[in-house]
């Protein structure tokens, strides 16, 4: 298989060396990829030459890693050019690009998730927010990169979030308001072809910036893979949540294949749905797939092909840790250029908001790269991870102590 990952980030990377360590995969390209990722594979610019590197590269199938060209219709454009893709169809990836589209399928087929009300209008704010119990949820409806999310303790901070969302962020689409749910957060990836599927392990991500889940909201900090504790859940996330929204996205007539992250608040009355994302998250994917045994390529040709019945994931019985280096300031505004000193580095390395400057990798964007450890445990490969980032230079550079130490417990 030649294959074309789309992407510039640590997913892509680890997506990169997943199809790397498969004996079927003869030629692997990354566009727009990075500095870091080009240390390991043919990093190529594209933009709007796809269809026609495709055609002269010989590429079997495109892999599309964020979510953005599935929202463009990239997915559409190169199936309707006879290329297989890797990736949910503008339509079915609505589960992610528009919340309303993914609340209304859930509330309509009992799948569990929190209460919501949509909210178009500045004058309505106010009214709708008093019907949630403290802290409410607010959502900017339409694809935000994770800024589109807020937590307000009071209702006048609540209305005026809700204003501003309204003005700002979405125009008309809306904004949602959502009961907040108390619970512990985890990651679960479903692979599919719209009719069959199979689940991965299960994986934690870290998004607040500081030790103990304290400041910020990023784009996620660090993960580990598996999490035991949600193992439980497994089969009631299967027949409760993905089941119904598979059969649920088929009858409107846009079956989902591709990858299907379900984020869920595991909480005293069970498993619920956070989100939907239409890609592998970022940075699970880091922790998830060095862990995956079966062979990468035949997993994705099970999708593309409609043969995902026949498809059973195997995978190592090790964990894996990432820990995320940003850039100071990081998620404001931050510095770059700052010099890296991971080229060396005995452990793996995916790299994200990289570029070469003067022959060396220096930093270019707020999350900078991610150090991955695997080992027989949690605690050994912590220690891998974090051994190796006191061992190198890393000025300028910031991480959370304590990924992979949270107790996954309902107090
Ligand atoms: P999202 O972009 O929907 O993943 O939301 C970002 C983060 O906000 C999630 O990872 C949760 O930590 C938090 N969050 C979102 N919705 C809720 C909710 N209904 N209750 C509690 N926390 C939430
Ligand atoms: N890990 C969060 C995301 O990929 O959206």
């Amino acid at each position: 298989m030649r294959v074309l990952i789309l992407g510039s980030g640590g997913r892509e990377h680890a997506i990169a060396d997943a199809f790397g360590r498969s004996a079927n995969c003869e030629a692997i390209f990354v566009s727009p990829g990075n500095a870091g990722i080009a240390l390991d594979f043919e990093c190529v610019e594209l933009q709007d030459r796809i269809v026609e590197f495709c055609r002269s590269q010989a590429i079997d199938m495109v892999f599309i890693g964020p979510e953005q060209p599935i929202e463009a219709g990239l997915s559409d454009f190169l199936r309707d050019k006879g290329i297989k893709v890797f990736a949910p169809s503008r339509a079915a990836a609505r589960l992610e690009t528009s919340k309303a589209f993914a609340k209304e399928l859930m509330i309509r087929h009992s799948v569990p998730t929190s209460r919501y009300q949509m909210i178009h209008s500045s004058e309505e704010a106010a009214s709708v927010l008093r019907k949630f119990p403290l802290p409410v949820v607010l959502k900017a409806d339409g694809l935000a990169a994770g800024k589109g999310v807020v937590i307000a303790h009071s209702y006048e901070e609540a209305t005026k979030i809700c204003q501003d969302m309204l003005q700002q962020v979405c125009g008309a689409k809306g904004v949602l308001a959502e009961e907040f749910l108390k619970g512990w957060e985890v990651s679960l990836f479903a692979i599919t072809d719209g009719r069959d599927y199979q689940t991965t392990l299960f994986a934690q991500d870290h998004k607040q910036l500081y030790d103990n889940d304290r400041g910020p909201n990023t784009g996620g900090m660090g993960a580990f893979c598996p999490v035991w504790e949600a193992e439980p859940y497994r089969k009631q996330i299967e027949r409760d949540i993905l089941e119904p929204v598979l059969s649920a996205m088929r009858e409107q007539g846009c079956p989902y294949t591709g990858v299907l992250y379900l984020g869920l608040m595991i909480t005293r009355e069970g498993p619920k749905v956070i989100e939907f994302n239409c890609r592998f998250g970022d940075p699970e994917t880091q922790v998830l797939l060095p862990l995956l045994r079966s062979d990468f390529v035949e997993v994705c040709k099970a999708v593309t092909d409609q043969e995902v019945a026949k498809l059973k994931l195997e995978w190592e019985e090790n964990s894996c840790v990432a820990v995320v280096l940003a850039a100071e300031g990081y998620p404001g505004p931050y510095q770059k250029g700052i010099r890296l000193d991971t080229e060396k580095a005995l452990t793996k390395v995916y790299y994200a908001g990289v570029s070469r400057q003067d022959n060396r990798l220096v930093s270019s964007g707020g999350r900078v790269l991610s150090i991955v450890g695997k080992a027989t445990d949690l605690q050994s490969a912590r220690e891998l991870v974090y051994r190796q980032i006191s061992s190198m230079a890393h000025n300028g550079l910031i991480y959370r102590q304590d990924i992979g130490l949270r107790k996954n417990t309902l107090e």
